[in-house]
């Protein structure tokens, strides 16, 4: 049983544990229920919290971000700008990877809910802005720039003035009509590649070892677009 995040005692199946008793436990370290069942006090890991933070917008899923982060050529160093930030999903991986995030949303709302899930993370390299990323984009020299929204055409020009020469533009799209607008609308960049990634996780137990009956059959194209 994995609890996260708790306020005065905390009742489960298994007894209650005293509110005192989790707060000087260390990492690591057992509490004892009322009714003598032992619990170990974990500190909430980067995964644990952002499986807890809440959702507005579609969010970008890990196997993608992980594809993005690792043939883009970003490192600790970089500094990368994404738009829009939605739900601050891939927002919160890209600060724990590079040195600093800047993210546009457009929506109020959503511009919110960001905030308030990167202060719920405790992350501190991001900047959020209020903004439509279609109509300008204020950095220069950028490393990075990745746009999850609809028309990402929009913003071509704009990412094309904002990025250092030989850094990578991605875009991410559920549609291959949009990737066909995208290629077309583009001047200026070089296209490298449109990749989706399809995961299959396995159900591994003694005598019953195949894949799991349900899987995530498609998220999005991911446009690499690189500036030369
Ligand atoms: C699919 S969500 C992004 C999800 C995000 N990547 C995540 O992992 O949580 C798309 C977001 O783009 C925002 N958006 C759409 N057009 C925009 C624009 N022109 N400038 C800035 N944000 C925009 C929307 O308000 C929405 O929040």
């Amino acid at each position: 049983m994995k609890i996260l995040i708790h306020k005065d005692d905390l009742h489960t199946n298994f007894g209650v544990i005293k509110d005192k008793d989790i707060k000087k436990a260390k990492n690591g370290s057992k509490v004892v229920s009322n009714i003598k069942e032992e619990f170990i006090v974990l500190e909430p890991s980067f995964d644990d919290l952002i499986k807890r933070i809440k959702r507005g917008p579609q969010i970008m899923i890990t196997k993608d971000i992980g594809y993005i982060l690792t043939n883009t050529g970003i490192t600790k160093d970089s500094t990368v700008l994404e738009a829009g930030a939605g739900s601050g999903y891939l927002t919160s991986f890209l600060s724990i990877f590079c040195k600093k995030v800047i993210s546009y949303e457009r929506n109020k709302e959503f511009f919110k809910l960001v905030n308030e899930n990167i202060k719920f993370i405790g992350l501190k390299n991001i900047e959020i802005k209020n903004k439509d990323v279609y109509k300008k984009i204020d950095e220069k020299e950028l490393d990075l720039i990745i746009l999850d929204l609809p028309e990402p055409w929009n913003a071509i020009e704009n990412a094309f003035k904002a990025l250092k020469k030989g850094y990578f533009l991605v875009c991410y799209l559920p549609t291959i009509n949009q990737v066909i607008e995208l290629l077309k609308k583009n001047k200026t960049f070089i296209h490298v590649k449109t990749v989706e990634i399809i995961e299959r996780e396995w159900q591994i137990d003694e005598g019953k070892v195949r894949p799991v009956s349900s899987i995530i059959s498609h998220t999005g194209f991911m446009v690499f677009l690189r500036k030369i």
